[in-house]
């Protein structure tokens, strides 16, 4: 079941084929004129080019032989040689009434399907979320939904940074606090099964010990010492450890709970160690793994690098394994666990090097094919100085009261727009929530990942305009409008289109697939978000100019309701893609 633009494309191929020409001249787009056509070729132009012949002379020969495809209303040429398609009424209600059988709303499954690993969110123990977590959660939220719809099998891993550094950082400021007795000491344990800190504790013990070891040797030395005993499986070291570890996980699951961020698998960095000393081994056998001023490193630049990258370091002097190592380590986990044979990496653009030097190591060991490795990197979201986003005192703000911010912000211009207002308390609550993180995700996804954005709560929270708020605005209008329709007994049946307004709304919902592909290709969500904006202002323009309901209820209020339901089915799918949730009415 192809879109209309392809089958367009495969005709004008044909017709081009036939001319002895290229078939790839056949190719169609949207037309830049949609007041004149609904697609158009431009390939005349190239052909004539190629064979040294008037492009209008191609493009005649062409039209020629396009002219009886019953689907053309019209096949013309403009200009120097372009071909203007417009389609016949009776073959856009033909592929309006194919979408509207179609579960999934014209959108395709893969053919070879993968297994695929989404490594996304990236929160750590002990740090509470920031704005900076908040992209990588949205992001790879939506391309974990988005390659799973597609049809591969997929697994979203929080990749909990839960090793290393931070965690000796923790022991040793707690012990000088006095407390986690009688984790602290050398024996066996048995060690309480009570956790000794609370997420306060370790929002407030982490940024102290943190900055306190730039500046205290002795105190970062007693820290990486600790890290060390950990990593070497002290075990009551190891018992803290897990109670630090779990009480983050649970303050974690709250934050991406709210924003409907959910992961298949909570592997820890800690879950790769094990898998550590032997490859470390296998790196050194394999003469990659190499010592360095008393550390051991991979050497990954290569003679064409424009700049030239460090080398991983794959063990610090005290023998720590670092990020880079759990890193190359954790590859290899999700090769033996998941079979995986792709594995994305939603992470701040900002750690490229970190993960060229890891990809090029992976490849280099054999542990990974090239090609099965990327780094999906995003930008920041600023303020707008332009600098990444602060609180007004300067500070980091945190995610949770990120979402808060929104949420209020949500509930006024819900009040300001009289929207809700009439509803139960709970409910009302429960759309401001909704509104809120349609607001954030929609702002972010509608920019392509790699480019950075000005954070304006105004802005992303009004009803007007390319934002979330607008978009769930006009699904929760169709929603109720279908409601009507079924409270008076009006079905829906056979579409046919006739309208200008109709005409436009389904050659937008045809470009369905084309987004979808092209986000999926791309990893890159912004072509579901620019996909569903503009089913959304096609819908609002087909309702300002077609009544439905008081339609003639002969042939064209069930038509009307028919097209409304599939431009609703689509919607909804596209936003969930998103992660976006909608509410029942507003
Ligand atoms: N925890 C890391 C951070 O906050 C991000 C982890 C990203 N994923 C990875 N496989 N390195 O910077």
């Amino acid at each position: 079941m192809s879109d209309l633009k392809t089958a367009l494309g495969e005709a004008a191929a044909a017709a081009f084929a036939a001319e002895g020409l290229s078939a790839e001249f056949g190719r169609v787009t949207a037309s830049d004129r949609p007041d004149l056509a609904d697609f158009q070729c431009n390939g005349a132009l190239a052909a004539a080019k190629a064979a040294k012949a008037n492009p209008r002379d191609i493009a005649t020969r062409v039209v020629e032989r396009l002219k009886t495809d019953p689907r053309l209303a019209s096949v013309e040429i403009a200009g120097p040689g372009f071909i203007n398609f417009k389609l016949a009424d009776a073959a856009l209600s033909e592929r309006a009434n194919t979408l509207a059988d179609d579960p999934r709303a014209g959108s395709e499954t893969v053919a070879a399907q993968r297994r695929v690993v989404v490594d996304y969110g990236g929160p750590n123990v002990a740090k509470p979320m920031h704005v900076g977590h908040l992209r990588a959660s949205i992001i790879g939220e939506s391309i974990k939904r988005l390659f799973r719809y597609r049809g591969d099998q997929v697994w979203g891993d929080a990749h909990f940074g839960d090793w290393g550094f931070q965690m000796g950082l923790l022991i040793v400021a707690l012990g000088d606090e006095g407390r986690g007795e009688p984790f602290m000491a050398e024996g066996e344990g048995p060690f309480p099964s009570e956790s000794p800190v609370s997420i306060e504790d370790l929002e407030r013990l982490y940024p102290a010990a943190a900055a306190r070891a730039k500046e205290d040797t002795e105190f970062r030395d007693r820290a990486r010492k600790a890290t060390m005993a950990l990593q070497a499986g002290r075990p009551g070291y190891r018992a803290l450890w897990k109670h630090m570890h779990d009480v983050s996980m649970a303050a974690l699951k709250r934050d991406f709970g709210a924003l409907d961020v959910h992961f298949d698998l909570w592997n820890g960095e800690s879950d790769a160690d094990p898998l550590i000393p032997d490859m470390v081994e296998d790196l050194k056998r394999k003469g990659l793994a190499v010592p360095d001023q008393g550390a051991l490193v991979v050497h990954v630049a290569r003679e064409d690098d424009k700049r030239k990258l460090p080398p991983l370091l794959v063990l610090s002097s005290e023998g720590s394994a670092m990020y880079g190592t759990t890193d190359v380590a954790t590859i290899l986990q999700r090769r033996r666990e998941q079979d995986a044979q792709l594995m994305l990496y939603v992470v701040d653009a900002r750690q490229a090097d970190h993960f060229e030097q890891v990809f090029r190591t992976a490849c280099l060991a054999g542990y990974a094919e090239e090609g099965s490795l990327d780094h999906l990197g995003f930008g920041t979201m600023n303020g707008a100085d332009g600098k990444p986003f602060k609180t007004r005192a300067g500070g980091v703000l945190k995610l949770g009261d990120l979402i808060e911010m929104a949420r209020e912000k949500a509930r006024a211009r819900l009040h300001e727009a009289g929207l809700g207002e009439d509803l139960p308390p709970a409910e009302f609550e429960d759309i401001a929530h909704k509104v809120a993180v349609s607001a954030l995700k929609f702002s972010d996804l509608s920019n392509y990942r790699g480019t950075s954005y000005v954070f304006d709560l105004d802005r992303f929270t009004s009803f007007e305009g390319k934002t979330g708020p607008y978009l769930l605005y006009q699904a929760v209008r169709i929603k109720s409008l279908l409601r009507k329709a079924e409270g008076e007994g009006a079905a829906a049946g056979a579409i046919a289109v006739t309208e200008p307004a109709e005409r436009d709304l389904v050659l937008t919902l045809d470009a369905f697939e084309t987004a979808l592909s092209e986000a999926y290709d791309k990893r890159a969500p912004n072509f579901i978000a620019e996909h569903a904006y503009r089913v959304a202002q096609s819908f609002s323009k087909f309702y300002a100019a077609c009544p439905v309901l008081a339609a003639g209820h002969e042939t064209t209020r069930p038509s009307r309701l028919r097209l409304v339901e599939t431009t609703l089915k689509q919607l909804l799918i596209a936003l969930e893609l998103l992660g976006i949730g909608v509410p029942e009415r507003m």
